[in-house]
């Protein structure tokens, strides 16, 4: 098993005006570590700029303000467990704000 795994992490400000793409990050990985703490990996140690749902929020898998899409699938940061590499992207229901942080309570338009 690898000791890092990787991060493939959209980065951007709008699907619609193509301002968007996806950055790596190299991860330890670390056993029983969630997305949710990658990330905070990655905002510490990385990449400062990263935007994401952090721990302000519940981080028991009960408010839903992490949720986003985990290799294609939608999760929650904070209650799905890293067995390998990822690639994580915003809800693509919603107008996303910048990076993995959406507008909650519009929907998109298209
Ligand atoms: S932080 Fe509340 S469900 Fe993940």
């Amino acid at each position: 098993m690898s000791d890092t795994v990787r991060f493939r992490v959209h980065r951007g400000l709008s699907r619609s005006e193509g301002e968007e793409g996806f950055q790596d990050f190299e991860v330890p990985l670390v056993r029983g570590m969630s997305v949710m703490d990658g990330l905070d990996y990655i905002y510490d140690h990385l990449d400062g700029s990263l935007a994401y749902y952090d721990h302000a929020a519940c981080n028991q898998g009960i408010c839903q303000r992490c949720l986003i899409q985990i290799n294609g699938a939608t999760g929650l940061m904070c209650q799905t467990l890293v067995t390998g590499d990822l690639t994580l992207e915003p809800l693509s229901t919603q107008p996303v704000e910048r990076d993995l942080v959406t507008k909650w309570g519009r929907k998109s338009d298209g």
